[in-house]
């Protein structure tokens, strides 16, 4: 269970509660193909057998796979569809409906700046905007150390005391430029401590 930080008014704050066979990567080779090892293209190809007999089987599967490789890979969308039997757009389609499925590997931290309505009245727009160039990246990326990845949030039900952020499990409120860079600089200190 993360932690929420209280404000004044903390009695409103809620805690945070068709593709063919030939489309398939070889798994066979021992030769990184398509950005993944071969020990993920062979634990997405277990997954989908797996699954493949359970009715609805595709989101279930793609949470197996994001929990076991920490992403879901565009390498994976062929070998799924494939198993599956379904197109490869129908499987691209749900991977990118889904905001919680990430196609690239993520960071060890995950920072999150609410854009909603409360929180951008209070701010929260320079916010992003000193986070982005504090982190030198984009929403959806990852800083170059592979610390942390800055992702877009839309109401952490933390309103009354915005702007809020989220890093990993934890909120934090009335969060400005100086306080972002001290929760960023815990993030480097504690990884610090765990080395
Ligand atoms: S609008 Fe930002 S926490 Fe609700």
């Amino acid at each position: 269970m993360g932690k929420a930080e209280l404000c004044s008014d903390s009695a409103r704050l809620r805690p945070l509660a068709g593709c063919s066979i030939d489309d398939t990567p070889n798994i066979t080779t021992g030769v990184v193909e398509l950005g993944i090892s071969q020990n993920e293209q062979q634990s997405i190809s277990d997954l989908v057998g797996q699954y493949k007999a359970l009715p609805g089987a595709l989101l279930p599967l793609l949470h197996a796979i994001q929990k076991q490789i920490g992403h879901v890979p565009d390498a994976a969308v062929p070998i799924i569809a494939n198993g599956l039997n379904l197109s490869r757009a129908e499987v691209h389609g749900v991977i990118s409906f889904y905001h919680d499925f990430k196609t690239t590997p993520v960071g060890r931290h995950t920072v999150q700046i609410c854009r909603a309505e409360a929180c951008q009245s209070m701010g929260s727009r320079a916010l992003e905007a000193h986070a982005k160039q504090t982190l030198g990246i984009d929403y959806g990326e990852t800083t170059t150390d592979g610390s942390v990845t800055l992702e877009p949030v839309y109401c952490l039900g933390n309103c009354a005391c915005s702007p809020s952020v989220r890093i990993n499990d934890d909120v934090f409120a009335r969060v400005d430029a100086q306080r972002f860079d001290e929760l960023v600089s815990g993030l480097s200190a504690e990884e610090g401590v765990a080395k």
